[in-house]
């Protein structure tokens, strides 16, 4: 039955954005509201797929069934995701990940002082991409790209640059995506694509979660 056609798939999501800590009270941070990611937790776990949620913080409750960890800062999500990665079959990035952190995070609240104050940033580590160069118990690796122009360009960059199996073209110059009920995505894959219109953000996950599904066994059977 579709209540259990993937029993035995382990799937592990990404999903919200991160927190870069400045010092104890500041951060920085992204609109990511986790809706996107926790639809696509739900769609695979209502078909009996074992899901592992990997969640920055957000104020979404976690779907049925599905094995939620929360995390804070993108080393953090690093961390939990490359543990998790190798023993599951899928791994879906759908986090807003900070692509910088804070160099020196300040031990105590930095005061107000000159006009101008600088913070220098370091590069987080780029977790969808070091899973998609696993040599290792690679899982089929699913992206997303999060684009304001040249989306469809960009999207197959990073489909290539982060070796992906797949990659989630995500529109966000209208402003109505983060944080937003509805979405629209363009998926990618070596020698194909898909469009999966605008629909409630958990429609579109079950679309996706089928089209995910087809291509894991598609290239299963290679
Ligand atoms: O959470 P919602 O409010 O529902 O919004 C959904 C969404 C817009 C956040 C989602 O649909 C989406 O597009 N997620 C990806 C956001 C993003 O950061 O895209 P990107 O193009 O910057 O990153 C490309 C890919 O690399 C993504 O799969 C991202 O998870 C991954 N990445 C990026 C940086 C990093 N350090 N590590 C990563 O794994």
């Amino acid at each position: 039955s579709r209540s259990s056609d993937l029993v035995g798939l382990d799937i592990v999501i990404t999903a919200g954005p991160t927190q870069e800590a400045i010092d104890p009270v500041r951060y920085i941070s992204n609109h990511s509201s986790g809706k996107m990611g926790f639809a696509i937790a739900r769609a695979f776990a209502q078909r009996g797929a074992n899901v592992t949620l990997i969640s920055g913080p957000v104020n979404l409750p976690t779907p049925s069934k599905v094995n939620r960890i929360n995390v804070l800062s993108a080393q953090q999500m690093w961390q939990i995701a490359l543990e998790s990665a190798v023993k599951n079959h899928i791994f879906i990035a759908c986090a807003a990940v900070a692509d910088y952190r804070v160099a020196d995070i300040a031990e105590q609240k930095i005061k107000k002082s000159t006009n101008e104050m600088q913070l220098t940033l370091v590069k987080n580590p780029d977790i969808v991409s070091d899973v998609g160069h696993l040599t290792e118990n690679r899982p089929f690796t699913v992206g997303f790209a999060a684009e304001t122009q040249q989306v469809e360009q960009y999207a197959q960059d990073k489909l290539l640059r982060k070796k992906l199996d797949m990659i989630c073209a995500n529109d966000v110059s209208n402003g109505q995506v983060f944080g937003a009920e509805q979405n629209a995505l363009k998926l990618f894959w070596q020698n194909g694509s898909e469009q999966l219109p605008e629909t409630s953000k958990q429609q579109l996950a079950q679309q996706l979660v089928n089209k995910i599904v087809e291509r894991y066994h598609a290239k299963e059977h290679e």
